[in-house]
């Protein structure tokens, strides 16, 4: 999908603004640490994040753009439990310590249909290696989308893998809603796998 370019979202100001721009190694203070990765505008984590001041939680999210909303609502909102990183999701061991997250949330990320692309899916085995290597042991991973086809490839890709401990064919709405699910929902059902670290 194709962002609108947001002038004032530069790579200086977003670090002047407590934006992590890396790869660099995070010192994680808190002992719940939740992780979304392709966060898009940001409205599910910060959410999150309002309701749990206790818990830690972060952002990464590659589109420069759409991580200076998540920017803004953090501000907004004064989230101080919220990191966001501006960064691939191919680098999450180079700011993460190993077995440092508890719980992994993958929101509508993109489906990439073409066979061709499918190494490129935030879910394809190369990415779930690097998962490993930052989740806990026990830790979840929660995974969200409207994409059939991609929703069962990936039920393909897990299995096995991890313990499957909830799948759904039509999530009914709950309380944390990223924008791309508010708007999918009128098209049809929305899936979602509840993984458990091994
Ligand atoms: C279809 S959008 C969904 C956004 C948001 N989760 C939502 O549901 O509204 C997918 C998002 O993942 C981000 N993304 C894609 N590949 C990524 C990667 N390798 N690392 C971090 N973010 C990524 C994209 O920039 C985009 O914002």
């Amino acid at each position: 999908m194709r962002q609108k370019r947001i002038r004032q979202a530069t790579r200086e100001a977003m670090a002047a603004a407590g934006v992590i721009i890396g790869p660099t190694p995070l010192m994680l203070t808190k002992k719940t640490v939740s992780l979304e990765i392709g966060s898009g505008k940001g409205r599910f984590i910060t959410d999150l994040a309002k309701d749990h001041p206790d818990a830690l939680f972060l952002a990464m999210e590659i589109n420069i753009n759409v991580c200076y909303r998540i920017m803004q609502k953090k501000q907004e909102m004064g989230l101080d439990n919220l990191l966001i990183i501006l960064g691939d999701a191919k680098e999450l061991d180079q700011y993460l310590p190993p077995a440092s997250v508890d719980r992994l949330y993958l929101n509508f990320s993109d489906p990439w249909p073409k066979a061709r692309h499918h190494k490129r899916r935030l879910t394809a085995p190369a990415f779930l290696d690097l998962y490993d290597k930052v989740m806990k042991k026990h830790g979840i991973i929660q995974f969200r989308t409207d994409h059939e086809g991609f929703f069962e490839d990936t039920l393909m890709t897990v299995h096995g893998r991890y313990a499957i401990t909830d799948i759904r064919y039509d999530l009914p709405p709950g309380p944390y809603m990223t924008e791309y699910e508010e708007k999918k929902r009128a098209d049809g059902p929305i899936y979602q796998l509840t993984l458990e670290v091994k």
